[in-house]
């Protein structure tokens, strides 16, 4: 009997645990006797021609579960489905190949490892003959009805490392030391490793800041003789009534960055104090995962390959106070997850005396 095929492919932004996954579902897949492969570089693998796809076996699943990246490689640059720029007819012709792809390769099941934009595309490809389920990663922790994605937990390890050594030289140097970490419109990445880091001032995107609130712990905290102060910006934090700061990549694409210069300005001229910033960018997605995502990378990867086995497709791994269970994509899709405000996290930064800027 011929052995029923997977595919896999990782899409978006790369994260530690994303080659965990790989080798979950590899392993998990082939004890029940399915073949593995490995489609490279997210969906352009599938659409764009010659097919781009590796046969997944022992040697190249070996000695991946804390190996930093993803071997498929990944694209992060939107969706060709739905992007109006790309027009009607180069949409149809892409979806098109997209499942003749899936048939030539003989798959019987396609998981699709990616945050958001990822997803939307698997979304977009549901009402084809493609069997797909979907699994959550991304650093920003913003996929909706997921508490948690792969990649969250060693950001915010990394980035909690870094405060801790800027605390140091901070304090050496009598400055403000700010730290700009990533996380795009969700302020969950700031809040826990400002948190786990000790900092006096943590500034997040669900919470417009005034710059008055900013000054004024910085200025308490000289006024008791700590002449610095550790402050934490989520790139897509915004001024009360501002916007968020934008800039440009070489290659011309507007990205969310630079908050942490203003407000070092802002901070100088108001204390006096000299204030050097840190944007700690990519670093936060590079190297191996941290234990906990290793785990989760293990636990998503096998509930995927469940669903495969159940032939539960339209579905996208999630967990839920640590239960491991899955929603319809619909519920992932073109939906963000904010920071609540709410959140326990909130109430515990302000009730240790961290400033949210408000
Ligand atoms: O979504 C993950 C993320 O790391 C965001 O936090 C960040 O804004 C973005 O990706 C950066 O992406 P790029 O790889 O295009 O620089």
């Amino acid at each position: 009997m011929t052995k029923k095929r997977l595919g896999v492919l990782t899409g978006g932004g790369d994260c530690p645990g994303l080659n965990a996954v790989i080798r979950a579902i590899y392993r998990t897949a082939t004890y029940s006797d399915w073949e593995v492969i490995g489609i490279r570089d997210s969906f352009t693998g599938m659409f764009e021609r010659p097919i781009r796809w590796v046969q997944l076996d022992e040697s190249n699943t070996r000695g991946l579960l804390h190996k930093g990246g993803t071997i498929l490689g990944t694209r992060n640059t939107g969706s060709p489905f739905s992007d109006p720029k790309i027009g009607e007819d180069a949409q149809t012709r892409i979806r098109r190949l997209t499942v003749e792809a899936y048939k030539e390769l003989k798959l019987d099941a396609l998981i699709v490892i990616g945050g958001d934009g990822t997803q939307t595309l698997a979304y977009d490809l549901l009402d084809t003959d493609m069997n797909i389920v979907g699994l959550p990663k991304t650093i920003d922790n913003d996929l909706a009805a997921s508490d948690q994605t792969i990649g969250f937990d060693t950001a915010v390890a990394i980035a909690a490392d870094a405060i801790s050594r800027l605390h140091s030289t901070a304090e050496s140097h009598e400055r403000i030391m700010i730290l700009e970490v990533m996380g795009r419109d969700s302020g969950y990445i700031a809040l826990h490793a400002g948190l786990a880091g000790g900092a006096n001032v943590i500034l997040i995107p669900e919470i417009p800041f005034h710059y008055d609130a900013i000054v004024k712990k910085t200025k308490e905290r000289i006024q008791t003789g700590q002449y610095f102060s550790l402050v934490v910006i989520a790139e897509g934090a915004v001024p009360r009534g501002g916007e968020a700061t934008m800039q440009k990549t070489v290659s011309g694409a507007q990205v969310l960055g630079g908050i942490s210069q203003t407000v070092a300005r802002e901070l100088h001229a108001a204390t006096g104090l000299d204030a050097r910033v840190t944007v700690l960018g990519h670093i936060q997605r590079g190297g191996p995962p941290i234990a906990t995502d290793c785990v989760l990378a293990s636990r998503f990867g096998v509930a995927a390959f469940d669903l495969v086995k159940q032939g539960k497709f339209g579905k996208v791994v999630t967990m839920k106070g640590n239960q491991i269970g899955c929603v319809d994509f619909i519920e992932v899709v073109h939906k963000r997850r904010p920071v609540s405000l709410d959140d326990h996290l909130i109430h515990t930064a302000e009730a240790i005396g961290t400033c949210l800027g408000r």
